[in-house]
Parts: C-alpha cells; sequence; structure tokens
C-alpha cells in the first residue's frame, strides 16, 4: 500500500520504487514509530479529534502489532516504502478503515522527525551505560597495577609513570566523553511531533501532550527547524568520533605493549586470534578493529555532515539517508565499547617488563637534572651535564645510577652521595605524579 498516489496517473517505475524504499533499513525504527503513533493517537482522542473508540480501536491495533513484531510473528518486509507505510498498512489490515484516522494532522516529516529523536536519544543512552562499565574496569585494572612504567613522548622512553597513572589517561578522556554525548541528550530532548510537514497544523492539537508522553522535556520552538534538522545526530557522530579515536589510541597502545618488544601487557586468549599459517602467533585482532572501524566512524560524521550541507529547509528526500549512518555509527561505538571492556578487565600487566624497560630508558635523567639545580646549577647548564652523563652511560653500558660517586665527580662537583636517593624511580614517583595528584 502506497500512502499517497491520489494525484498519480501513473503508477512509479519498478526502478524508482526499490530506490526510493527505506524499508530495510528504517525496520529499525519500528518500535520508535509505534510508541509515536501511540502517543499521537492519545492526543488526537484527547484533543477531540477522534472519539475515545477510535482511539482504543487504533491502539490496540498499533499494541498487536508491535507485540507481534517482537515475538517474530510478524516479519517487517515485503513492498513498503518505509517503516511508516508497513504500520500503517497493517494497521489497515488489522482493524479496517479507522486506520485511516491515524495519520491526521501528522505528516511522515514530523514522524520520521520523532522516530529518529527517540532512537537516538535511547541509542545515546545505552552508550552512556557501556562507558560507565569500561570506566570502571578501567579503575579497577589501573588500581591493581600501580606499577612503574616508562612514560613516552614521540614514543621514546621520557620519565617514569605508573600503569595506573597511564591507564587513568582513559579513564579521564572517557569521562569527557560522557559527558558531551549526556549533553547532546539534554540539546535533543524536544519533541518534534505537531510540526506536522512543515508548517505545523490547523487542527487544535496539544504538543505538549505528545511531548511529555514521549519523554521529552518539550515540544520544538520552530516547526520548519523542527522537521529538517539533523544535528542532534551529527552531534552524536561526533562524539561518537571522538570517542572512537581515544579508543583507537588505547588499541595502539595495547597493540604495540602485546608485541615481544615490549611485552608489557598479554591480551587474553578470548581476545586475540591466531594465524592459519603461522603457528606461534597470537594477534591482538580486537584492538586492530577497534583502530580500524574508527575511520568507518568518522566516516559516518563525513558522510551525514556532507548530505546536510547544502540542502534548503524544510525537509528534503536527501535526509533519509541520515538512518544508515547513524545506525551504523551507534552499532559501531557500542560493539567497540563493550569489546574493549572486556579486553582491559582480562588484561594481564607484567610489571617485570615494565621495570626493565625502566632501567635501561635513562628515566631518571631529568630528575638528576633536577637534582644539580637544587645545589645551584642553572637548569641549561644541569640539562646539558646530564646529556654528558648519558653519553658517557651508553658507551659504558650503565644506568644513571650505577655510576660511582667518582664518576660522577668528574662531570660536576655538586654530586654528593644524597643524589642516588633522589634520582630513585620510586622516589620521583613520589614527588612528582604521586604528589600532585589525587
Ligand atoms: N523515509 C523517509 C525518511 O526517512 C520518511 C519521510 C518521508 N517524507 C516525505 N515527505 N517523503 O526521511
Amino acid at each position: 500500500m502506497k500512502l499517497w498516489g491520489g494525484r498519480f496517473k501513473k503508477s512509479e517505475s519498478k526502478l524508482m520504487e526499490d530506490f526510493n524504499s527505506s524499508l530495510s533499513f528504517d525496520r529499525t525504527l519500528y518500535k520508535e514509530d509505534i510508541t509515536g503513533s501511540i502517543a499521537h493517537v492519545k492526543m488526537l482522542a484527547k484533543c477531540n479529534i477522534l472519539t475515545n473508540e477510535e482511539r482504543d480501536s487504533i491502539l490496540n491495533g498499533l499494541k498487536s502489532i508491535l507485540s507481534d513484531v517482537e515475538e517474530g510473528k510478524l516479519k517487517i518486509e515485503g513492498n513498503y516504502e518505509d517503516i511508516h507505510s508497513f504500520v500503517e498498512s497493517n494497521l489497515l489490515d488489522r482493524i479496517g478503515d479507522v486506520a485511516k484516522k491515524l495519520h491526521t494532522s501528522r505528516s511522515r516529516n514530523d514522524q520520521v522527525a520523532v522516530d529518529f529523536r527517540l532512537y537516538a536519544k535511547n541509542k545515546a543512552h545505552e552508550v552512556v551505560e557501556n562507558i560507565d562499565k569500561l570506566k570502571s574496569t578501567i579503575k579497577e585494572k589501573a588500581d591493581k597495577n600501580d606499577f612503574i612504567m616508562p612514560g613516552y613522548t614521540h614514543l621514546q622512553r621520557a620519565q617514569v609513570v605508573t600503569f595506573k597513572h597511564h591507564l587513568m589517561a582513559y579513564h579521564n578522556m572517557l569521562e569527557r566523553d560522557r559527558k558531551r554525548i549526556v549533553n547532546a541528550i539534554d540539546i535533543l530532548d524536544e519533541s518534534p511531533l505537531g510540526c506536522c510537514a512543515l508548517a505545523g497544523t490547523t487542527y487544535d492539537i496539544d504538543r505538549e501532550f505528545t511531548a511529555k508522553e514521549l519523554g521529552f522535556k518539550k515540544p520544538v520552538d520552530n516547526f520548519l527547524d523542527g522537521v529538517s534538522d539533523r544535528d542532534y545526530a551529527l552531534e552524536l557522530l561526533s562524539d561518537f568520533s571522538i570517542m572512537m579515536m581515544h579508543f583507537s589510541r588505547l588499541s595502539e597502545e595495547l597493540i604495540l605493549w602485546s608485541s615481544k618488544e615490549f611485552g608489557f601487557v598479554t591480551i587474553d586468549d578470548e581476545f586475540s586470534t591466531g594465524s592459519s599459517i603461522m603457528p606461534q602467533k597470537k594477534n591482538p585482532d580486537a584492538a586492530e578493529l577497534i583502530r580500524g572501524k574508527t575511520g568507518r566512524v568518522y566516516g559516518d560524521l563525513m558522510s551525514l555532515l556532507t548530505t546536510m550541507k547544502g540542502i534548503p529547509l524544510a525537509y528534503n528526500k536527501d535526509m533519509q539517508e541520515d538512518k544508515e549512518d547513524f545506525f551504523d555509527a551507534a552499532k559501531t561505538v557500542l560493539s567497540c565499547t563493550k569489546i574493549m571492556e572486556g579486553m582491559i578487565s582480562t588484561l594481564k600487566v607484567n610489571k617485570d617488563r615494565m621495570f626493565a624497560a625502566v632501567k635501561k630508558g635513562f628515566l631518571n635523567a631529568t630528575e638528576a637534572a633536577d637534582y644539580l639545580v637544587n645545589k645551584g646549577m642553572a637548569f641549561r647548564d644541569a640539562h646539558r651535564v646530564i646529556g654528558e652523563i648519558v653519553i658517557y652511560c651508553e658507551d659504558n653500558g650503565k644506568a644513571i645510577e650505577e655510576l660511582s660517586q667518582e664518576e660522577l665527580a668528574k662531570f660536576s662537583k655538586l654530586f654528593d652521595e644524597d643524589v642516588y636517593d633522589f634520582i630513585d624511580y620510586n622516589n620521583s614517583l613520589n614527588r612528582g605524579i604521586k604528589k600532585n595528584l589525587k
């Protein structure tokens, strides 16, 4: 059944029908679509546009469609233009002509806008819940692994940090990701139902009522805006992209750290795969897939930004392209959050390998320079002196703390017995990271 056709002399070509149909993907919105229709019908009866009998008949029909779909008794397939046509056709089959009153004072433009906002809001809440779970897993893993490790800049060993501190950097990033999404939910939380095609309706409807019924804070203020912007989807896609960028960096580190070259962590077998030819291989596929899927979510954002950029107000069919981008990104972000959570919760941290890397990396060179500064030398001079000491250490295969006092004295008379304590890795952690942060 078509929801239109009265003004056409010829029927649509099969090619056009397939090209125009969105059922294969907007079937995802069946629940939101029926929920929106339920609120709309209740409002129509409340405003005396439908009788209570008509309302009840339509409500029963809609509810039976919903439960049949959920129980698998009714498959969303067939020759329908979109999910809206599918629901309305099925309603007509079930309750007869009264079904034709459902669409009074509504357009598919506000209908789809309401469906999509409800869907985006629910998915965003689901992402937030999953972020919370991942955050607590990261915190737990960090607290249990408060071990010294090398901190890097330029992927060169720089100064000592702890595994806990390093991992908690991602906890902080995730907290901001969470705030961004919660804020986006707050901004999108307005109901477009009642905007109709673009200009509202002359029926005396109650948009406050439907907004409340659907759990929105309020109805939108402008009809054209309500049916034709998708900025909320773009905002969430941006937030998801930033979150994936964080995941991708963490994935990259897990891939590096789990290599034999680093050996800082072991990714559990549950989140690794093997090679079909090389029997010794254990590959960090979970982390690589997250890193790879980051590009996909960026692509979804770019795609919708580009779709939206030249569209005049109000609704245009270009906007049907919003759904697949958003569905794909939401699904990807959710699965990546779950996989990351599994990977972190089962991760083994190899304390000894990290400490061995600390010892080989002159990670107390900055502290050694600070020591000389405390004894009265200017920092720039201290920097040069320690640089010379590092060359000496490299030539002799020693760490700074392994030099004798006599050796140190050749570089500066300011070195004393207390230098060894000062440049001890744990002591510098206590004076730095541990003192300055909770
Ligand atoms: N499938 C359409 C979409 O997703 C529904 C709205 C159709 N509106 C219209 N005026 N043709 O955007």
